[in-house]
């Protein structure tokens, strides 16, 4: 059970064993963009990995890759032009920037204690900007997206007709989303550049409610699948409080040392994002119900959205345990489930001799080619297995002076600390059975 209370004590993990640094480092950072190391991008890679299998391997799912910049148009018909923005305030003193919603204005300012400081608040939109071709003109503004979701709506005949797909189905798609956040900040909680991982169920009108409660259902289970504690997870119904497009919406929560926060939304859209397309497009994107006598009409959509970078946080934090606080042993473990942990298997001869090393790597190259590993000779074993503890690997084997004999290696499970004695040629069954893949 996690017991992680600081999320400094997490961001400083992530730094020193390669899972996250600062972008740009060198030149002093920039603020809240972080670049993700060897271990992060494999847990990372891994979380896709889980989503997709989860959201795509089904029949009445698809996935796509769209491009993230797209036809200005695009956000003028989804509204984000107009209404994608965060209400800012300055404070006149210090000059720091705030989210007025977030904050009491009537206050004096948090950062200074400026009193009656603050500026009457003003609408920022999130998107950025950037021009396309060689000249920067305001004919050539194109936004970088501030969501995967509209990749997707335009895209939904062209899935629909090459699938030959039937109402209800799905499309899936993760990919970077950006958006200049005023007030970004708690590591890679929020963030200005970061990943979604969204789907839009395309559905008859009608049939939100069912869909809700089917798609709330699958995605609940997935957090508790990759391991996060269900006594960390509720939901968040937003009631009254829609954004322009949906007419209910749920969000999960996960209980991050910063307090309880959104980590998924999922929203009923109507068909507000396809009727503003086929509006601002001038083309027909109806429907043709083959089922209901050729019925044209526009899909309603249900959307799952889950910022990948946000539950990769929230793996991380439910993972970190400290155990025997406080005392002369006391060993910090990453209590990844086996799919998600960036090193699988860390292979250790017990000394540096050759003969060692020579079973060492053999049995290397043999499991590297299903598994990620790390090969590790360099102090203690003891040091090693904690090594492996803090980053989350789930199996350590140890080839000894006894290995040369019985073609045997020791096993070492992350949170057991048990060792089992396996037969070099049964270890491929061994970790299959161990990680129930
Ligand atoms: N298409 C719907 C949509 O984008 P959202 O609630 O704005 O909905 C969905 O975003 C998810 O994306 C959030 O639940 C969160 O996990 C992630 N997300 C949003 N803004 C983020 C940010 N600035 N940094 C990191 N993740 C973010």
């Amino acid at each position: 059970m996690s017991n992680l209370e600081n999320m400094n004590d997490l961001v400083s993990l992530c730094k020193r064993k390669g899972f996250i640094f600062q972008s740009s480092e060198v030149y002093g950072g920039l603020g809240s963009c972080w670049d993700y190391g060897p271990l992060g991008v494999e847990l990372k890679n891994n979380v896709k990995e889980s989503w997709w299998k989860a959201m795509t391997y089904r029949e009445d799912v698809e996935g796509v890759d769209a491009s993230i910049l797209m036809h200005p148009t695009v956000w003028k018909a989804s509204g984000h032009i107009d209404n994608f923005s965060d209400p800012l305030v300055d404070c006149k003193e210090c000059k720091s920037r705030f989210r007025a919603d977030k904050i009491d204005i009537n206050a004096p300012c948090e950062k200074c204690g400026a009193k009656d400081s603050f500026t009457e608040p003003r609408e920022f939109n999130l998107m950025f900007k950037t021009t396309m071709g060689p000249v920067e003109d305001s004919g050539s503004t194109v936004y970088l997206r501030p969501e995967t979701a509209q990749g997707i709506f335009v895209n939904f005949l062209n899935v629909q007709q090459t699938m030959r797909k039937k109402l209800p189905f799905g499309i899936a798609q993760i990919g970077k989303a950006f958006r200049n956040e005023i007030t970004p900040g708690n590591f890679i909680f929020r963030t200005r550049e970061f990943e979604q991982m969204e789907m839009q169920y395309f559905i008859k009108p009608g049939t939100q409610a069912d869909a809700m409660e089917k798609w709330k259902e699958i995605r609940w289970q997935w957090h508790l699948d990759n391991g996060l504690d269900e006594d960390k997870l509720r939901w968040h119904d937003h009631g009254e409080e829609l954004a322009h497009y949906a007419d209910a919406a749920f969000d999960i929560e996960y209980k991050f040392p910063i307090g309880w926060d959104e980590m998924e939304g999922i929203h009923s859209r109507t068909d507000f994002d396809m009727a503003k397309h086929a509006e601002f497009s001038g083309k027909n994107l109806n429907y043709v119900d083959q089922e209901d006598g050729a019925k044209k009409y526009l899909p309603y959509v249900l959307e799952t959205s889950v910022g990948c970078d946000r539950h990769l946080l929230a793996l991380l934090c439910n993972a970190y345990t400290v155990e025997n606080k406080g005392q002369k042993d006391e060993r910090v473990v990453l209590k990844f489930k086996p799919h998600l942990a960036p090193i699988k298997v860390a292979i250790m001869p017990l000394m540096k001799k050759p003969e060692l090393q020579e079973v060492a790597r053999n049995v290397l190259s043999d499991l590297q080619k299903k598994y990620k590993c790390e090969y590790d000779i360099a102090g203690s074993i003891g040091k090693r297995y904690r090594r492996q503890d803090e980053i989350g690997t789930p199996l350590c084997i140890t080839v000894d002076y006894d290995t040369l004999e019985d073609q045997s290696v020791t096993v070492r499970d992350r949170d057991t600390m048990a060792q089992d004695r396996v037969k070099i040629a049964d270890l491929n069954k061994y970790i299959l059975n161990k990680f129930e893949f």
